[in-house]
């Protein structure tokens, strides 16, 4: 039996419980928010959805008794606010921490082996608060925003390839911000061919550019940061580690000489199964990425200052 916790109720949590149930990727899925009835309202219309589609997953939703998220498995953590129009991932630090501090505590005094699945923005500095506040294994606590963007990249470079983005491999690393994050342009291949071969140089820039941006486009359109795709990412994390994937996702992981970088989170490659982020994988980075990289880590590390 498999349980899984998903704190805050609003479009992403709810998005992610959602794909839980309907990909029946858990056996149990609690929902919790602070506000009044939420996460109940929302947990029915997604438990007669799931009727309507034969499925048997159990969902409840509650609001905030962190009795009934004991001894879950995994719990993703959403709570916090999301960017407006303008408004970048950094500038959600103050509001976020404050609530990812106190929800993380909450959580783990009900399920204290429970591995956790960090998606509160600015995502590599939550990540790196609990760990900072919990004290946990580094094995885990994973951040999310890979996943996503890597998501981002695929679909974009399906666009340019007029291929179907499921026979594209991309990969972004670095932090999960606008100008952090790096698309792997050298690692992007359709069906093992190498992209670069495929598409023009200025093709693949756009393409990149498209991907760094893909977070700030939507939020520009919906008034507030997107919500399907980031769901569906942080329950697709979860399904590596309950089902023992072995996937190579990248996430947001505490790293201890990894890339040449210490005591931050950020961006890798990462192997996920039962216990959670079993290995970091090294690419091969020249020297562009390199710098690329070290650039990226510096600013998720100015971002963690505002921490102290
Ligand atoms: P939302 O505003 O729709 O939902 C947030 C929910 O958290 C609200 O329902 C609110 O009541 C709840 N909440 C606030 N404080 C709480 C607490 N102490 N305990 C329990 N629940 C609490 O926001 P949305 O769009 O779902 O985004 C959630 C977070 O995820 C934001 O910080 C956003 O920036 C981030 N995000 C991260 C992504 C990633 O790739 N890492 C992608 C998309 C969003
Ligand atoms: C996103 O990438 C804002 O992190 C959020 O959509």
């Amino acid at each position: 039996m498999s349980k899984v916790t998903v704190v805050g109720a609003g479009n992403v949590g709810a998005t992610c419980a959602n794909v839980l149930v309907c990909n029946q990727i858990a056996d149990e899925v609690v929902l919790l928010d602070i506000k009044e009835g939420v996460s109940e309202g929302k947990a029915m219309d997604i438990m007669q959805t799931a009727n309507i589609l034969g499925l048997n997953t159990r969902l409840r939703g509650v609001t905030n008794d962190y009795a009934a998220t004991e001894n879950s498995d995994v719990v993703v953590i959403t709570s916090g606010i999301p960017r407006k129009p303008g408004m970048t991932r950094e500038e959600l630090i103050g509001v976020n921490a404050g609530i990812v501090k106190s929800v993380v505590e909450s959580v783990l005094a009900h399920s204290p082996n429970a591995i956790i699945v960090c998606v509160s923005n600015p995502m590599d500095t939550m990540t790196y608060l609990i760990h900072k506040v919990t004290g946990l294994p580094k094995n885990r606590i994973i951040g999310m925003g890979g996943a996503l963007d890597s998501a981002r990249f695929k679909y974009f470079l399906s666009l340019a390839l007029g291929a179907n983005a499921n026979e594209v491999e991309g990969i972004v690393i670095g932090g999960h911000g606008d100008t952090t994050m790096i698309p792997l342009k050298r690692f992007a291949a359709y069906r093992g061919i190498p992209v670069s071969t495929l598409i023009s140089g200025a093709q693949l820039d756009k393409v990149a550019a498209d991907t760094m941006v893909g977070g700030a486009t939507l939020t520009k359109l919906l008034g507030t940061s997107a919500w399907y795709a980031p769901g569906a990412a942080a329950a697709q994390v979860v399904g590596a580690v309950l089902g023992d994937q072995k996937k190579l996702i990248s996430c947001s992981a505490l790293l201890d000489g990894e890339y040449g970088e210490k005591d931050l989170c950020i961006g890798v490659p990462c192997i996920l199964g039962r216990n959670g982020i079993e290995k970091i994988v090294e690419f091969d980075l020249n020297a562009e990425e390199k710098a690329l990289f070290a650039a990226s880590a510096a600013a998720v590390h100015k971002t963690n200052a505002a921490l102290a």
